[in-house]
This record gives structure tokens, sequence and C-alpha cells, in this order.
């Protein structure tokens, strides 16, 4: 019908992620690659009103999930009053958050009283020294003290997302599923995608997930587990007994396009139809007006593509986004 955002590809679209900033008190080396990150200039971002705005549009048109990405999203100022605005739109069903979890000992309780229903928290090391290394200085215990308060408020699921790396954390796969034993946690782990950073760094660093299977089943038994009804892309396992499970997330060897579900807004205000190319439509200018908005999001379904490239022989280089991922949030 009009009011559904069905792309050219039959897939329909009730899930939009938010950026609401593009700067990170971390700095990741796969996603702030050196040299490459210019933070944008305030006026750039758009408004609480402007994103409640576009929201509601959306949510006309048939968005029922919300995710409020960054770079680190509570370096947004008052995003629990954004998060409350956003729930009261009563056909969003889910409002959840990816953060790298330093600033959620502090402020946590107060996203939880705003309505916020999950957390989803990067940490790709158990290891202080290479927590330390891949976010340039992060510590590794601010992270585990914000994972221990979502435990304590309540937040379920938790989802922890690690992306794999070949020389940086494969020896820690073990430990982080031993910790789905002891803990209500889901870790993710994530294949490494070519996005933001040269293709030579990716290729080398690139590891398929299989791996973790061999791991697990050398731990124990584990089973399929269905998922939240909310899930996203992971395929989801659990060891017997454990209070956690564990998922994998696999764009590149198992490419999850198909169904692709998601839209996402830039901080800047752009509707980013993949996560992988560059074709954007600009919102600023038709913020006031919900025909022009409607007329945005129907261009976005139009012109998103099939699927990404990433990982193919015959890859095709002419047009992959310019953004870093710390400026597309994911
Ligand atoms: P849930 O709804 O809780 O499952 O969250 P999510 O997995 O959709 O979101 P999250 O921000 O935790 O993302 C986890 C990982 O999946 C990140 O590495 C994302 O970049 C990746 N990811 C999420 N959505 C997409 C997508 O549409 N395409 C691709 N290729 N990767 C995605
Ligand atoms: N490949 C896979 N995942 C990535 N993320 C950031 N950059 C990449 C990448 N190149 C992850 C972050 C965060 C999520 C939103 O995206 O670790 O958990
Ligand atoms: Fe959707 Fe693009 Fe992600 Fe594929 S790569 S799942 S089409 S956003």
């Amino acid at each position: 019908g009009r009011l559904n955002l069905v792309d050219r590809f039959g897939r329909n679209h009730d899930y939009l992620r938010i950026s609401v900033t593009d700067r990170c008190n971390l700095r990741c080396h796969y996603c702030v690659p050196e040299g490459q990150h210019q933070c944008m200039d305030f006026p750039k971002l758009l408004t609480d009103e402007e994103i409640v705005q576009i929201v509601n549009v959306g949510a006309k048109l048939g968005i029922k999930k919300i995710r409020i990405t960054g770079g680190e999203p509570l370096l947004r100022k008052n995003l629990p009053e954004l998060i409350s605005q956003i729930k009261s739109i009563p056909t969003i069903e889910d409002i959840a958050l990816t953060t790298n979890g330093v600033f959620l000992k502090k402020y946590g309780k107060e996203l939880k009283e705003a309505g916020l229903d999950r957390v989803n928290i990067s940490l790709d090391s158990l290891d202080e020294k290479k927590f330390s290394y891949i976010t340039r200085d992060g510590h590794l215990n601010d992270v585990l003290e914000g994972i221990q308060t979502s435990v304590e408020l309540g937040f379920n699921p938790i989802k922890i997302n690690a992306v794999l790396m070949k020389d940086f954390n494969v020896d820690e796969i073990e430990d982080f599923l031993l910790w789905t034993i002891r803990e209500p946690i889901n870790i993710r782990f994530i294949e490494y995608m070519p996005i933001g950073q040269t293709n030579n760094v990716w290729s080398n660093q690139y590891q398929s997930l299989e791996i973790v299977k061999e791991i697990a089943e050398r731990i124990g038994q584990y089973n399929p587990v269905t998922t939240h009804k909310n899930s996203g892309p992971a395929d989801q396992y659990a060891f017997e007994n454990a209070k956690g499970t564990f998922g994998l997330i696999h764009p590149i060897s198992c490419n999850f396009c198909d169904n692709c579900n998601r839209l996402r807004l830039t901080a800047d205000g752009h509707l980013k139809p993949c996560l992988f190319w560059q074709d954007e439509v600009s919102l600023r200018q038709f913020i006031d007006n919900e025909q022009q908005l409607i007329h945005a999001f129907k261009k976005a379904m139009f012109i998103k593509p099939e699927r990404h490239q990433m990982g193919d022989e015959n890859f095709d280089f002419g047009n992959p986004t310019t953004r870093v991922m710390s400026a597309i949030g994911g």
C-alpha cells in the first residue's frame, strides 16, 4: 500500500537506525581510520525536533523499530529526552541503543526511565591492553562497569558486539564464549567489513566466523535458539545450561541482504538506504513538509540496491560509501 516502505526487490522496511552524532570518545582503529575522521560541524547535525519530525513520518510509513547509534550516541546532549519523545510515538514498538558502553554507568538509569528498551554494547577484547590498543586509549573497566549496570537495570536482552579481526581477537573467542555461560548476555561475533578502510587493511584482518563454531564445539553442546522478535541479522545459539547466548553476524560469508529491513538516518540528515553504498537522500530541506518527507522516504526505497558487494571478487569500486563507520553508525 501507499503507506509502506517497500523497495524494488519487495523488501519491507520497518527498522530505522538513527545516528545522533559522528563524534566518539573512543577512536577504534577500524571505525575511525587514521587521519580519515573529520567531525561534522554542529550546525550540520539534525536537532532533536527535526529527528522527531522525521521519525513521526517514518512511523506513518511503517517504521516500528528504532535504533540510536553514533559515533557514540551518549555524547549527544539530552539523549534521554530525545528517546522519551520517540518512545511516545504510539506505533514505535522498540527503541534500542548501540553504544561503546563507557557512559552507561553514568546514564543507564536515566535512559531506562526515558523508555529505552535495550542496549547493544561494542566490546572487541576482554584484555585490558588489547582493549586500550584497539580503542586508542579506552579503559576496559569502564565498559565492564557499563555492562554490569545494564544487567542490574534489567535491560534485556543485552547484546555485546565483537568484531573479529584475525591478528587481534581470534584468540579470545573461547573467553567470550565462556562468558555467555556465566552471565545473561548475548555475545555477537561480527565479520569485519571493508567500510572506511583500504581494501588491504581489511583483507589482512578479515576472519570468517566458521572458527567460532569450531571453538564452541570444543567447549560443549550448543543449540540454535529462536530469537527475540525484534532481533537483527544474527544467528543465535546457546550452550546447554548457559545464562546467555552467542550469535554470528556474517554480512560477508553469508550475506543477509535478502532480508534487509533497515534504513539509516545520518547525523547530518541523510537517509542512507544501504550501509555499503554512497547513494543517499537529503531530508534537511524537507523537514517542515510532510508530503516532501514522505516522498524522500519513497525515493530512498527506489534507490536502494539489492545487496552490497563486500568480499565479491569483481567488487565494483564505482561508488561504495565515502563515509567512515563512525559517521554511519554501523
Ligand atoms: P539488533 O536489532 O539488536 O539485533 O541490532 P543490530 O544487529 O541490527 O544492530 P547493531 O548496531 O548492534 O549492529 C551489529 C552489527 O551488525 C554491526 O557491525 C553492524 O554494522 C552490522 N549490521 C547491522 N545492520 C547491518 C546491515 O544492514 N548490513 C550489514 N552489512 N551489516 C549490518
Ligand atoms: N565491520 C564490522 N562491524 C563494524 N563496526 C564498526 N565498524 C565495523 C566494521 N568495519 C561495529 C561496531 C559496533 C557496530 C555498530 O558496528 O563495533 O558494534
Ligand atoms: Fe541491507 Fe545494505 Fe546491509 Fe545488505 S548491506 S543488509 S542491503 S543495508
